[in-house]
């Protein structure tokens, strides 16, 4: 008997096969359906900064490899925007570093600061590099699941304490949080600043989605007493400025966190993204009514469509943040989301996803799917019509 191949795929990546976008895309495009699944806008952001790379291109900004840490104008834009909007003080040239998109951020840190056995706690449902970069760093996940309760997702703060162990070496959190909408509030940021403090816990914190807050305050972890020099923050320009193919990112945090981070960071990319990390230094110093028009105009969107799926009869729970709704099918008789999300083009010409991947405990997420809703008004529009068919 000829004995069994060995895998291609290492066993750290076994299980990570073909995301459910790429499948749920392909659906889209079979069908002709409304793609509310992969959060992506369907306009492009700003023309004076799509003319700022545009100039940097011609100028020769940018087309040979930039410096490693980032250009030196966008890690100052960076570093003003950390001081305009949080008050928030980094040295541009110590505590500031340009990423290929948060995603390379993530894994970076990740990489950089999780030794093998190491255990990593991520709150679920989760984005989905998330599992990934910490599996191929040797790490240990440990779920914290945000649950349901009175039309929001909380983090249950016992839980999270409880989930500490002496194997801990951080927190991996995302405020405002993909997919379920919630925005971590003040007192939960002091509470989970005061445990990484108490247990000498290293955070990073996915903050891309911090200029989507509709209902509170996006608050920066870093902010919070003994927080600054423990974490590293992660934001990028492709949620903010609709640009999400540019792939700039960033990190900010201590010399020593940000010496870390880079030196894995070097060897994945080593640099990207040269002219638009120019045209991203022009987008960060937009005057501030860029930025109140641009959440303006989300709210607007979220509010369509989160009646929009009320009145089709979905549960809803309505997000205070991001691009992203989370609903409940149970209202329409459903109960498996995948199932569902797989036969909602035939049914009725619109694709979503099942919050069900973003989870480890799965029969925690099985009932939720989500909606994006970074897209046209009347793109909205057409869907909300085409999902009203299904209680018909
Ligand atoms: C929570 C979260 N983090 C990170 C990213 C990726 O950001 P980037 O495109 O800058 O790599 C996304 C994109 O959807 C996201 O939702």
């Amino acid at each position: 008997m000829t004995p069994s191949p060995r895998p291609l795929l290492n066993r750290r990546l076994a299980g990570f096969g073909t995301t459910i976008f790429a499948e749920m895309s392909a659906l889209a495009t079979a069908t002709g359906s409304v793609n509310l699944g992969q959060g992506f806008p369907d306009t492009d952001g700003p023309e004076e900064v799509r003319e700022a790379a545009v100039r940097a291109l011609r100028d020769g900004r940018g087309n040979q490899y930039p410096p490693g840490p980032g250009v030196p104008e966008l890690r100052t834009a960076i570093a003003e925007h950390q001081r305009r909007r949080y008050a928030l003080g980094y040295d541009p040239d110590t505590e500031v570093l340009v990423t290929a998109g948060a995603t390379e951020a993530i894994a970076a840190a990740l990489l950089a600061l999780v030794e093998p056995g190491d255990e990593v706690i991520a709150l679920e449902p989760y984005y989905d590099s998330y599992a990934a970069c910490i599996a191929m760093a040797g790490g240990t996940r440990v779920p914290v699941t945000l649950r349901p309760s009175d039309g929001r997702f909380r983090l249950d703060l016992d839980e999270l304490r409880a989930a500490v162990t002496d194997r801990t070496r951080l927190l991996l959190l995302n405020t405002p949080h993909n997919p379920t909408g919630t925005v971590l509030t003040r007192e939960e940021l002091s509470a989970v600043a005061a445990l990484a403090v108490e247990r000498d816990l290293l955070v990073i914190t996915d903050e891309v989605y911090e200029h989507l807050v509709f209902e509170g305050e996006h608050l920066p972890l870093a902010g919070f007493p003994g927080m600054r020099e423990r974490t590293v923050t992660v934001s990028s320009a492709g949620k903010t400025f609709s640009f999400t193919g540019w792939k700039v990112g960033w990190v900010t945090s201590s010399p020593d966190l940000v010496n870390a981070v880079r030196t894995a960071k070097q060897f994945l990319t080593y640099v990207s993204s040269g002219p638009f990390q120019y045209a991203v230094a022009a987008a960060l110093r937009l005057p501030d009514e860029y930025f109140t028009g641009f959440t303006a105009d989300l709210r607007a969107k979220r509010d369509l469509l989160a009646s929009g799926l009320a009145e089709a009869g979905f549960e809803v729970f309505r997000p205070a943040g991001t691009y992203f709704v989370t609903t409940d099918i149970r209202p329409l008789g459903a109960t498996d989301g995948v199932a569902f999300c797989r036969e909602l083009p035939a049914r009725c010409g619109v694709v979503a996803i099942p919050n069900e991947v973003f989870y480890d405990a799965k029969e925690a997420g099985t009932s939720f799917v989500r909606f994006a809703f970074c897209k046209r008004t009347e793109v909205l529009h057409d869907a909300i019509s085409r999902l009203k068919r299904l209680r018909s």
